[in-house]
């Protein structure tokens, strides 16, 4: 049986988060947040103080991650082995780590079976980089969630506040510009929209009409 799958991919702050999780729940299906998985990789290795161009460290450390993704309204929790780990993941030296480890090709290789397994009945929504792309080349809809570079960092800079961390506004921008090229220029599973993607530009919209666009394409595609 082929389990419907709907990608939102698109730049770190366009929301594909909070978008990927209300879909989610319209529909009951599962949710991979496909960015924890390289936020983990990138803490663990920091942790663990390997470097972040060991591979094969890196590799065996992949292939020890066993995750899953409960959500709500509220939000989403990351479960690691068993244990929710949380707000570690948001910060912004475990983005540039993940960034990092986020470039080598036999790392995002040992990811793979991990993010396909999510697809489990009914259904499931991912967010990410290269899901439409790499991951799920096959999904029944593709959503590439875009927004400018400064709405983004002012979505961020709420975000970290908000969660109680000291951070710059021009910190914000200047560390997304930096992760954007990384992301976008790298040779391996770069950012950027699948031929059959839908592109959704988030920088006037809010969450609610973001919802509101996917869920239409949804129904278009006859998922709801
Ligand atoms: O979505 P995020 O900000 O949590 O992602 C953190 C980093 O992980 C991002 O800068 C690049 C990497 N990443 C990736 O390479 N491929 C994905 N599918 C998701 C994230």
């Amino acid at each position: 049986m082929t389990v419907p799958v709907i990608t939102i991919d698109g730049p770190s702050g366009a929301g594909k988060g909070t978008a990927a999780r209300l879909i989610a729940l319209e529909l009951g299906f599962h949710l991979l947040d496909s960015g924890a998985i390289y936020r983990i990789l990138g803490l663990a290795a920091t942790d663990a103080q390997i470097e972040l161009d060991d591979i094969d460290s890196l590799v065996s450390l992949s292939n020890s991650l066993d995750l899953s993704f409960p959500y709500n309204a509220e939000g989403t929790e990351i479960v690691l082995n068993g244990v929710s780990v949380g707000d570690q993941l948001r910060t912004q030296a475990v983005a540039d780590a993940a960034s990092q480890v986020a470039v080598h090709p036999p790392v995002r290789e040992a990811l793979m079976g991990l993010q396909r397994r999510q697809a489990r009945a009914p259904g499931l929504v991912g967010d990410g980089r290269d899901l439409g792309t790499i991951v799920f080349p096959d999904a029944n809809l593709k959503i590439f969630l875009d927004a400018s570079v400064e709405v983004r960092a002012e979505r961020r800079y709420l975000e970290l506040i908000q969660s109680g961390q000291t951070v710059e506004r021009s910190a914000i921008l200047r560390d997304l510009e930096i992760r954007d090229v990384r992301d976008r220029t790298r040779k391996v599973a770069p950012l950027v929209p699948a031929d059959d993607a839908y592109v959704i530009d988030s920088s006037d919209k809010t969450a609610a009409e973001v919802v509101a666009d996917v869920r239409d394409l949804c129904r278009a595609k006859g998922l709801a």
